[in-house]
């Protein structure tokens, strides 16, 4: 199986479906953005959007969210009414994604409410034509450009043109120089101006695909791990008790200020526990590619180019040769020690190969914020009778792994801050 994975990771880049899913949603024309050399030279020209540097700039406006965040709950713990955890982290990442990619403020955190949150609300709703666009894109993308399936309503891709172009305009167009984006939607003003230098024209509809597929690509994914994962920290106090102690430290020797990028990327307990999170609840359970050539797996069985091959990702996670016990919430298997052991491409959250996720800094980044600050400011209870991680429900209907219901729990403030 590896050597499969493998192989189709390496091989040539071929768009993923959810590559193309996402990008189909600004774009009409379908078959243009997915055109392999395009898609190489904007990965090429993204990839440094994401960069840790980059990244930074992102802290203050990720710190003030947390802020939000952190006051929310606050407010609920008053009025003793709760969100729903998907909820919560939803409008916590839909502020963070929406700000840093079309640079426009929104207040879903604190309120729950926001032009760019009803964007994403209307996403992570389910209908009979939703589900027949997602077969679409997955098993049968011919039919996309055949039925011009968009899984936004034009009003949505009305809304994401004006306000880039408004934003872009505030900004003083297209030709400002930027010499240090300040986010990501400056780093794609950036990108437009170096690709004229280069004589290759990034259209303005490319970069409207661009952030809307940060946001999208980002805000589920992103809150889904913060679910699980607060979720799962609720039923585990040793686990909670283990990392509070290491962002308690972290806290004190930086100040809740100092709390960057860095420094939590840098907490080895929050990073096993995280990686444990995104081994149960991989997002994508499974990645798509084509073979790009023949493929011999045995005397038996041969791949032929252009097969679409499916890996079933998150059944490695949950295979117990690969994870022990796989259904036990054990952040200690990704300690060093124990790690160097898991086999090569057998742990995948994020994907692998040229295809895998470009915002998995980014939504580390968001995670690790938000998680910390949760937190060290609260200490998590489960509910009464609230079924444990392994009883909850799964969304069956939806494309990402998330709860098939509404997920609570209970906040004790602790004495910090
Ligand atoms: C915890 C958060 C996230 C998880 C678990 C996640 C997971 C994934 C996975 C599994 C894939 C498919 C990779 C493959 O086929 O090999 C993917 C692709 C992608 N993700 Fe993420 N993602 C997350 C956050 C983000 C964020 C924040 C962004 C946006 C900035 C983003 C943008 C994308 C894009 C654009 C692709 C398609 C890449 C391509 O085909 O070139 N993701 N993600």
């Amino acid at each position: 199986m590896s050597s499969r994975t493998g192989s189709s990771a390496r091989g040539r880049a071929i768009p993923s479906a959810l590559s193309i899913y996402l990008q189909s949603k600004t774009i009409s024309n379908l078959s243009v953005l997915c055109e392999d050399p395009l898609w190489s030279s904007l990965r090429r020209r993204l990839t440094v959007v994401f960069t840790s540097h980059r990244l930074r700039a992102l802290h203050s406006l990720t710190a003030d969210k947390c802020a939000d965040l952190v006051h929310r709950i606050r407010n609920e713990i008053q009025q003793n009414t709760y969100t729903d955890l998907r909820v919560l982290f939803a409008d916590f990442t839909t502020d963070i994604t929406g700000c840093a990619s079309f640079g426009l403020g929104g207040e879903a955190t604190l309120t729950g409410h926001s032009a760019m949150r009803r964007v994403t609300r209307h996403f992570m709703a389910y209908s009979m034509l939703r589900g027949l666009c997602w077969s679409s894109i997955f098993f049968c993308p011919q039919l996309v450009d055949v039925f011009g399936f968009s899984l936004f309503p034009e009003s949505a891709t009305k809304y994401f043109k004006e306000i880039f172009r408004t934003v872009v305009e505030k900004r003083g167009g297209y030709d400002r120089k930027i010499d240090e984006p300040k986010d990501l939607l400056d780093a794609l003003l950036k990108i437009r101006q170096e690709s004229l230098n280069d004589k290759e024209e990034i259209s303005e509809d490319i970069l409207v695909a661009q952030a809307a597929i940060f946001v999208e690509g980002g805000f589920d994914t992103s809150a889904g791990a913060m679910t699980y994962a607060i979720y799962e920290l609720a039923f585990h106090p040793e686990i909670q008790n283990k990392l509070y102690e290491e962002l308690l430290e972290a806290k004190n020797q930086y100040g809740v200020e100092g709390l960057d990028g860095n420094v939590l990327a840098g907490l080895n307990y929050f990073n096993c526990v995280i990686k444990e999170v995104t081994r149960k609840y991989s997002s994508m359970g499974w990645l798509d590619r084509i073979a790009s050539q023949d493929y011999r797996i045995d005397d038996k069985l041969t791949i032929s180019a252009g097969t679409p091959v499916y890996v079933n990702a998150i059944g490695m996670h949950y295979d117990p040769d690969y994870f022990p016990e796989p259904n036990k919430f054990d952040p200690d298997r990704f300690l060093p020690e124990n790690e160097k052991n898991i086999k090569p491409f057998t742990f995948m959250p994020f994907g692998e190969g040229p295809r895998s996720c470009i915002g998995k800094r980014f939504g580390l980044q968001t995670v690790r914020y938000g998680l910390a600050h949760v937190l060290l400011n609260y200490e998590i209870k489960p509910v009464p009778d609230a079924p444990t991680p392994s009883q909850a429900k799964i969304e069956k209907r939806g494309m990402f792994l998330m709860p098939g219901e509404p997920l609570y729990v209970k906040y004790i403030p602790r004495c910090i801050t």
